[in-house]
C-alpha cells in the first residue's frame, strides 16, 4: 500500500527513503555489485565506491575517514562503543534509547523536561569513591527521539574530557534537524543511523577516535573492527541521506524548520493538550504532547483518519506501559508524538487532529 508522506508524522521512528537515495542505491547495485573484499576488477569498483562514500560522510560530520566503521545502524554502533567487553563501566542518561541503556551500569538524573541534571552529573563524578575504575563511558544522547529534547553535550564533553573519562554521543536523530557539521568534535564517539534521514534501514556507523573494540569478529573488514561483508549500495545510500540530510539542516527545510512543529503545537494546546519540553533546546521537527486520553487510543483514531502518529518510540510504540523517558522526568503514560519531515502537510494535519481528538475526549467522558 502506498502510503501518504504528506499526513506521516513519524520520521522519528523512520523516514521515508528518499528518491535520490533509492537512485544511489540502484546505481551502487548495477556498477559496484561485487564484494569490496575482492582484489579483482570488480571488487576494486566496489571498494572505490565505499571508500569514496566513506569520505563524503566523513565531509559532511567534518571527521577524519579512518575514523568511521559501518554498521548495520545504531543500535550496533552503539553495542560496539558500550558493550562490557570494549571498556570500562558505562554510566547513560535515564532517558537514552534503550540501545544505550542496555550496557549502563548507572543511570543519570534528568530534570522534568528530561534533560540531563548536570549538577547532580557532575556532583556524581566528583564523589566516585576511592578504588572506583579510573575511566568512565559516559552516554549523553544528542537529542531525545520521543520528546526531542537537546542534551547539554558540550558541558558534559567538557566535563568528561577534563575527567579523562570517554563521551560517547547517540546522535541517531540528528541528521536533517540539525547540523552535523562540527558534530564530530563534539564527543569521543558517536553513533549515527541512515533511516532517520531519508536513507536505508540496515545501516549506520560508529565514528571514534581511538579504534573501537571490534564487536562482530571473524573477518578483516572494516580494517577489522567490523566483520562481514560490508553492503556497499547501503552505504552508498547513507551517505546520499546524509548530504541531502545536511543540505537542509544548514537551509532550515524540511525537518529542520520548526515552524509545522509549531503550528502542530499550537493546536495541541487549544485542543486541551500538555506539550513536553516545550520551552527547552529541542528538535525542530519533534512535538510529544500528553492528553487527557490514552495516547494509545489517539494514535488509532489518528490512523483511521489517515494521520501516521506515534507514542513514543517506535519499538515500544505497541506496547501501553509507560515510556521510560516519562517516567524519568516523574511523569506517568505515554505522549502522542508528531514527528515531521520534509513534504508534510501541516494544515491537513491540524484538521486532523481538530476533527478527531475533540471526539475521543468525549467518547471518554461517557465512557467514564
Ligand atoms: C535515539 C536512537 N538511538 C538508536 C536508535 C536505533 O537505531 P537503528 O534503528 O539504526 O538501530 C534509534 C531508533 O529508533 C533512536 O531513535
Amino acid at each position: 500500500m502506498r502510503q501518504n508522506i504528506a499526513l506521516y508524522a513519524d520520521h522519528n521512528a523512520t523516514a521515508p527513503l528518499r528518491p535520490a537515495v533509492v537512485e544511489a542505491m540502484a546505481a551502487a547495485d548495477r556498477e559496484a555489485w561485487a564484494n569490496p573484499s575482492s582484489p579483482h576488477a570488480a571488487g576494486r569498483a566496489a571498494a572505490a565506491l565505499l571508500e569514496s562514500a566513506r569520505r563524503r560522510v566523513a565531509a559532511v560530520l567534518d571527521a577524519d575517514p579512518r575514523w568511521i566503521t559501518f554498521t548495520s545502524g545504531a543500535t550496533e554502533a552503539n553495542a560496539q562503543a558500550l558493550a562490557p567487553g570494549a571498556g570500562p563501566p558505562v554510566w547513560a542518561a535515564a532517558v537514552e534509547h534503550p540501545s544505550v541503556l542496555e550496557w549502563a551500569e548507572q543511570h543519570l538524573a534528568v530534570d522534568t523536561d528530561g534533560v540531563l541534571d548536570l549538577q547532580a552529573f557532575l556532583s556524581a563524578l566528583h564523589a566516585r569513591p576511592a578504588g572506583a575504575p579510573g575511566r568512565l563511558r559516559i552516554a549523553i544522547q544528542l537529542a531525545n527521539n520521543e520528546t526531542g529534547v537537546l542534551q547539554p553535550i558540550d558541558a558534559v564533553y567538557q566535563a568528561t574530557r577534563a575527567g579523562g573519562h570517554h563521551l560517547h554521543c547517540d546522535a541517531t536523530q540528528a541528521p536533517g534537524r540539525l547540523p552535523l557539521r562540527g558534530l564530530a568534535a563534539r564527543a569521543d564517539s558517536l553513533a549515527l543511523s541512515a533511516h532517520k534521514a531519508g536513507g536505508p534501514k540496515g545501516v549506520g556507523l560508529l565514528i571514534a577516535k581511538t579504534p573501537p573494540s571490534a564487536l562482530l569478529r571473524g573477518g578483516p573488514q572494516e580494517r577489522g573492527l567490523r566483520a562481514g561483508t560490508v553492503p556497499v549500495s547501503l552505504v552508498a545510500g547513507l551517505a546520499c541521506a546524509l548530504e541531502l540530510a545536511e543540505a537542509e539542516a544548514a537551509a532550515g527545510q524540511g525537518a529542520a524548520d520548526p515552524g509545522p512543529r509549531d503550528q502542530l503545537e499550537a493546536a495541541l494546546l487549544r485542543l486541551g493538550a500538555r506539550p513536553l519540553a516545550s520551552d527547552r533546546p529541542r528538535l525542530p521537527n519533534t512535538c510529544a504532547a500528553l492528553l487527557s486520553v490514552p495516547a494509545e487510543l489517539a494514535v488509532a483514531a489518528l490512523d483511521l483518519a489517515g494521520l501516521s502518529a506515534s507514542t513514543g518510540a517506535a519499538c515500544s510504540s505497541g506496547a501501553s506501559s509507560p515510556s521510560h523517558v516519562l517516567l524519568a522526568m516523574g511523569l506517568r503514560g505515554r505522549p502522542l508524538r508528531l514527528s515531521l519531515g520534509p513534504g508534510i502537510d501541516v494544515q491537513q494535519m491540524i484538521l486532523l487532529l481538530e476533527r478527531t481528538l475533540p471526539a475521543l475526549a468525549v467518547d471518554a467522558l461517557d465512557l467514564g
